[in-house]
């Protein structure tokens, strides 16, 4: 069975079913990363196009080691060295990869939007890689796929905190849709200059005390301080920040003992996140990059590998 949409641009879209269907996909594409030989011959004769107009490592790469594991043919693009630069539009962009057989484009975009965008605009399926501050819903699922691991399918009654910049963060909004689909309590911390309004709308507990949003969390997700948005002054230094939003040992401890800490990367040491607890046992960091590579085959292989489809 396959994903019964042509695109996916949102988490908010998602049914708890899809993800369901999303995250089991992942778990079995897991034990294929796990091969000495990770090559299988899924995708081969399908063309998967990486379409990125802001700077990535995970979210890229993955999508392409997940295209070439599954025998795909990948193209990356970027917006810097493409005819972009000549003003060439998103539109006509999507078009022109269209006509060369391009079967899905992935993309990531500044503007909230521009995947919606581009999946009217294009018969070829396409995936948000991540929009401006609005949904990164490959980041949300491969958060998911690892929180799973440690803490099993059920995620009813668990207290998931979200912590940092919550108004610049794409990754804050999918997993807030995500994970209260999947019946998690999940609250959401930030200094008020970095919370946007509507977070209760979307079923989450706010707070601006970081203790609280600590306290008997069995999964805390850090996000990053986007240093390039520091210039507008939403909080006064980084120091400051550090003392009051940043998570580092002696705080985790208010959290379940053995709390799984998440963070999308890139990180920002002794900002947001102390080195010791990013490097510590409870730290999920590293696995969940790997989770990022099980959950985009699986989205490509739902997409793109299923016969008749
Ligand atoms: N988490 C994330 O989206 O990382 P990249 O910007 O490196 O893709």
């Amino acid at each position: 069975m396959g994903l019964k949409r042509k695109d996916l641009l949102t988490m908010e879209q998602l049914s708890r079913e899809e993800i369901d269907l999303i995250l089991h996909t992942a778990k079995e594409m897991r034990n294929v990363l796990k091969r000495d030989i990770k090559k299988v011959p899924t995708l081969r004769g399908k063309t998967v196009v990486t379409l990125f107009y802001e700077p990535s490592t995970r979210t890229r790469t993955s999508f392409e080691l997940a295209g070439k594991y599954m025998s795909a043919d990948m193209v990356n693009i970027s917006a810097t060295t493409s005819s972009v630069v000549k003003g060439e539009t998103l539109k006509d962009t999507g078009q022109t990869l269209q006509m060369m057989g391009t079967d899905i484009i992935i993309i990531r975009h500044g503007m909230a939007g521009a995947p919606q965008l581009l999946a009217q605009s294009v018969k070829a399926k396409v995936i948000n890689g991540g929009d401006g501050f609005h949904e990164h819903p490959t980041q949300a699922l491969l958060d998911m796929l690892s929180m799973r691991e440690k803490l099993g399918e059920d995620f009813t009654g668990l207290k998931v905190a979200i912590i940092g910049d919550v108004l610049h963060s794409r990754v804050a909004r999918s997993n807030v849709h995500g994970l209260k689909k999947m019946g998690a309590e999940v609250w959401v911390c930030a200094p008020p200059t970095l919370m946007p309004p509507g977070m209760e709308e979307l079923g989450a507990k706010v707070t601006y005390d970081i203790e609280e949003a600590l306290r008997g969390a069995q999964a805390v997700m850090m996000l990053r301080v986007q240093l390039e948005r520091q210039k507008a002054g939403l909080f006064p230094t980084l120091r400051e920040y550090s003392q009051y939003f940043g998570l580092n040992s002696n705080r985790l401890k208010l959290a379940d003992p053995g709390a799984l800490v998440l963070h999308p990367g890139p990180i920002n040491r002794g900002i947001e996140i102390s080195a010791d607890v990013a490097d510590g046992l409870q730290s999920m960091i590293n696995e969940q990059v790997t989770c990022g590579v099980a959950v985009r085959m699986a989205l490509l292989y739902l997409m793109l590998g299923q016969k008749g489809e």
